[in-house]
């Protein structure tokens, strides 16, 4: 029996990368699965990849931004389920790309949209249905760029940050009806959001230099994040944002581009040490 058996699920960007990855995982704990994306093909063959575990599952195009679609999904879970115990708000793209300066108001607010506002739809919409069931519980992705600035990035950082600050409301206002609302903050994960010119095995290989866990995050290191929160395990967790990062938002771990202590050399760091043997283990160019 799986840890979240029966328990009605809607996951957000199902079609592909972490949503598809978690939709299959919640699919084997034993959830029911409704998806909704915009990439209709890409939802069914989710919803085909989820029935393969044995369970229910169905598949609604979705735009996440559009408040009525959004009702509509969970609508959709409820009269045809039953109910709506389990949240996964994930859809979302990079959105506004440059810099700040000449990034158009239009790009700015369809980028908050889609990273904060679709955030906001789906707990509004949720609420009423797991109320109904005595409680809930709401996951949303949020990004380890809600926790620092992106250079190129700051219309998805900011919509990211908002998702941060938004779960830690929503926690609180709802914990009164056993909703716990919690997201979490992927670091850098290989899904088709990170097409890239480098061949495969280049990109790979990039990733994985990225945090002290040296292999390129995947969909299902997400996945068991969001079964974790979804379950009793986190009864009593709610208006987190839970780092799945491989370790990268712990400090400044290759400061200098070494994974070992080599930026030490560089960085000014060798002064008086008490495991410095000889002033001759101070490089010339550090002996200020
Ligand atoms: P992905 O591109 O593989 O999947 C995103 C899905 O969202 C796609 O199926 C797309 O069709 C759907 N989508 C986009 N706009 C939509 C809309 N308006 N309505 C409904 N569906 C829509 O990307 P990935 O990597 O799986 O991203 C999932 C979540 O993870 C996003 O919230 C993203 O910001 C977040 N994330 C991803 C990271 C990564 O390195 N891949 C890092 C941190 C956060």
């Amino acid at each position: 029996m799986g840890r979240l058996q029966g328990k009605i699920a809607v996951v957000t960007g199902s079609a592909s990368g972490i949503g598809r990855g978690t939709a299959v995982r919640l699919a084997a704990e034993g959830a029911i699965v409704i998806g909704g994306d915009l990439n209709t093909a890409g939802g069914e063959e989710t919803a085909a990849l989820c029935r393969a575990h044995g369970g229910a599952a169905s598949f609604m195009t979705t735009d996440v931004t559009r408040e009525a679609d959004v009702a509509g999904l969970i609508g959709h879970a409820v009269e045809q389920y039953g109910g709506l115990d389990i949240l996964f708000n994930n859809a979302c793209f990079s959105g506004a790309i440059g810099p700040l300066e000449t990034t158009p108001v239009e790009d700015w607010d369809k980028s908050l949209a889609i990273g904060l506002r679709s955030v906001f739809l789906g707990i509004k919409y949720a609420i009423g249905p797991m109320r109904a069931r005595g409680g809930g519980a709401i996951i949303s992705t949020a990004s380890t760029a809600a926790k620092r600035g992106i250079r190129g990035l700051p219309a998805y950082c900011a919509a990211k940050s908002g998702v941060v600050n938004l779960t830690q409301s929503a926690a609180i206002e709802l914990a009164e009806d056993g909703i716990r609302v919690n997201c979490i903050c992927p670091g850098d994960i290989l899904t088709p959001m990170r097409a890239s010119p480098l061949p495969k095995a280049e990109l790979e290989a990039q990733l994985a230099g990225l945090q002290p866990i040296q292999r390129p995050g995947r969909p299902e290191d997400i996945a068991g994040a969001v079964v974790f929160l979804a379950s009793e395990d986190a009864g009593f967790v709610t208006g987190i944002a839970l780092d799945v990062d491989g370790g990268a938002l712990t400090g400044l771990w290759s400061y200098g581009g070494s994974s070992q202590h080599s930026h030490l050399r560089t960085s000014g760091f060798l002064g008086p040490s008490f495991q410095r043997k000889a002033a001759s283990d101070l490089p010339a160019a550090a002996a200020v």
